[in-house]
């Protein structure tokens, strides 16, 4: 199945497009991994990039695109994958069209206090890629999974997550009318524990 995971910052896409693939044995294709990878190597792109994620805007489409184009070409995308963070503008959507068939978007959608709560205790693993939050963490500077060191995510300040969401309701938002008039919208609750959201996700997947 290809899958699209939509959502506001912090509503969950990246967590449950992990546990998915465990699940369904196909990749996580997050472009916010992609370009965190890029920062920390500090490639080319990612110098290019590094001031637009610290500010919380948008990586401009055309570099996206390409990026996203020639990941989904790869032998591991051939039975399906689940897109996180990708696409997050109608530009992006259109683009996506023309080269890959989407069997649906799942829309997470979470409460504001909820988004506000889960980012402010975010902890991320750059060896790995985990994310967690501190409430569930034993120790909140190592990672439970790979044992590297957890960071706070730069752009999880106040002031750039404030930006990103209002990114998301300009730019992303549209989206949720988009996929609903091609019939590939499935809203998810979002609100609720990991498992509980999980479970509505694998339900309206049948899985
Ligand atoms: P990206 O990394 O995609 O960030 P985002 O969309 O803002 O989403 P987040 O990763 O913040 O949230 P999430 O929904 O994955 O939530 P998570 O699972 O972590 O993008 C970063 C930047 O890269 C962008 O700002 C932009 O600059 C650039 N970029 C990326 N894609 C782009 C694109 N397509 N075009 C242009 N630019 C792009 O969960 C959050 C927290 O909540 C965690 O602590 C987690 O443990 C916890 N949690 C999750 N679910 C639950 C639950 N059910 N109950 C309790 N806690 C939970
Ligand atoms: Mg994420």
């Amino acid at each position: 199945m290809n899958i699209i995971l939509l959502g506001a910052p912090g509503s969950g896409k990246g967590t449950m497009a992990q546990k998915l693939t465990n699940e369904l044995h196909i990749p996580q294709i997050s472009t916010g991994d992609i370009f965190r990878k890029n920062l920390k190597e500090e490639t080319p792109l990612g110098l290019q990039i590094k001031d637009i994620v610290a500010s919380g805007g948008l990586v401009p489409d055309s570099i996206t695109i390409e990026i996203v184009k020639n990941r989904l070409a790869e032998n591991d995308c051939a039975n399906g994958y689940i897109l996180d963070g990708f696409p997050r503008s109608i530009a992006q959507a259109e683009a996506l069209d023309t080269f890959q068939n989407i069997d649906c978007a799942i829309n997470l959608d979470v409460d504001k206090e909820t988004v506000v709560r889960r980012l402010s205790g975010r902890r991320f693993c750059p060896d790995c890629n985990g994310t967690f939050h501190v409430s569930t963490l034993q120790n909140t500077e190592v990672c439970p999974v790979c044992g590297g060191k957890l960071i706070v995510r730069p752009d999880d300040s106040e002031a750039t997550v404030r930006e990103r969401l209002k990114v998301y309701e300009n730019t992303t938002l549209p989206l949720i009318e988009y996929y609903s008039h091609r019939h590939k919208l499935v809203t998810v609750d979002g609100n609720g524990s990991v498992e509980t959201v999980y479970r509505r996700i694998l339900s309206v997947l049948n899985k």
